[in-house]
């Protein structure tokens, strides 16, 4: 644990690691699971690490209102409600676009949480979202605003923390991965794990499977990011884009766009381990896993942790797609 930056306790920790032995089997690898779907909030998902640090610095400066934006489905402003809810704070999420017309997935958990929504339909969310917490403070209240994905500093020192947390664990299970697999997008998360690995001195390589970025512009945000991090953690380095691992052959047809990959992977995953992944973030970073594997980009044999970061609810909005597929 990294002591010096306070926590709001939201997560069920340590998220169990665990062999996957019957897709290891079919795939010729050696593969684990940190199952950060399970970090047990609200059905859980990787911004709850992230939240326990963001909500303990927004009641340090006496906030009364997390403040937050995302994709309709976000999973990550499903669990600043209940983040929201957990700490007795108001919670307001801009959500791109107009509302669906089914209430299903992440934005009927954002209702049952009672979270406020603002749509903002045809304009740029953070210009909305931007727009918010001025009128929020207009009205005299404290807002905390905390950008897409929790992916400042303080909520990518939860990520730093949790490989630490996943070193005692492969230390303790003799398991030792040559890379960390997962789903990329904000760079919170892979900055979070590239400054954890170093300073828990884990050489795996920390490969992120982009969702929506072309690989330039999320490895100069992570490495960003990254930088910002280890400062905040008392471990100061400059952290440059060309060492971060971001493959971005993934992107399929889009952002949220779920494609005959995902859906394999989807598929793949649960019949073989009874293991839910989703179809926007873990869906994707497993479909580039099975395929680096089977084109021999992961050799066989080799040992892989595939880090699950969440999103099982949205599974609920592509209901019609997963069962025609
Ligand atoms: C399920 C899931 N996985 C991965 C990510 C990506 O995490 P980050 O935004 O920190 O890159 C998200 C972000 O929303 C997510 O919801």
């Amino acid at each position: 644990m990294l002591p010096h930056l306070p926590r709001f306790a939201l997560a069920h920790l340590p998220t169990p690691l665990e062999p996957l032995p019957r897709l290891s089997h079919l795939l010729g690898v050696q593969l684990w699971v940190k199952r950060d779907d399970q970090t047990g909030l609200a059905l859980g998902g990787n911004k709850t690490r992230k939240l326990e640090y963001l909500v303990a610095e927004a009641l340090a400066q006496d906030a009364d209102s997390l403040v937050t934006v995302g994709a309709v489905q976000s999973n990550h402003c499903r669990q600043t409600a209940a983040a929201a809810a957990r700490a007795g704070l108001r919670c307001v999420l801009v959500l791109r676009g107009q509302p669906p017309a089914e209430t299903t997935g992440n934005v009927l958990l954002d209702h049952l949480l009672n979270a406020e929504l603002r749509w903002a339909g045809d304009r740029p969310r953070d210009e909305v979202f931007h727009e918010v917490v001025a009128a929020e403070r207009a009205a005299g209240r404290r807002p905390y605003p905390i950008p897409l994905g929790g992916s400042t500093s303080t909520g990518a020192a939860a990520y730093a923390d949790a490989v630490l947390e996943l070193k005692d664990q492969l230390d303790a299970q003799g398991a030792a991965p040559s890379r960390i697999v997962f789903a990329s997008s904000s760079a919170g998360t892979q900055a979070g794990l590239v400054v954890g690995a170093q300073l828990a001195g884990l050489t795996a390589e920390v490969l992120g499977i982009s969702v929506d970025l072309p690989a330039a512009p999320l490895r100069a945000r992570v490495a960003e990011l990254a930088t910002e991090t280890a400062g905040r953690l008392g471990a100061p380095r400059t952290y440059l884009a060309d060492e971060i691992l971001v493959n971005a052959d993934y992107l399929g047809g889009g952002y949220a766009v779920m494609g005959a990959p995902e859906r394999e992977a989807i598929q793949l995953f649960a019949r073989s381990e009874g293991l839910l992944v989703d179809p926007v973030y873990t869906g994707r970073a497993a479909a580039g896993l099975l395929d680096l594997i089977r084109r021999g980009a992961i050799q066989p044999g080799e040992t892989v942790l595939f880090w699950h970061t969440g999103g099982t609810p949205a599974l609920f909005a592509y209901a019609e797609q997963l069962i025609k597929g």
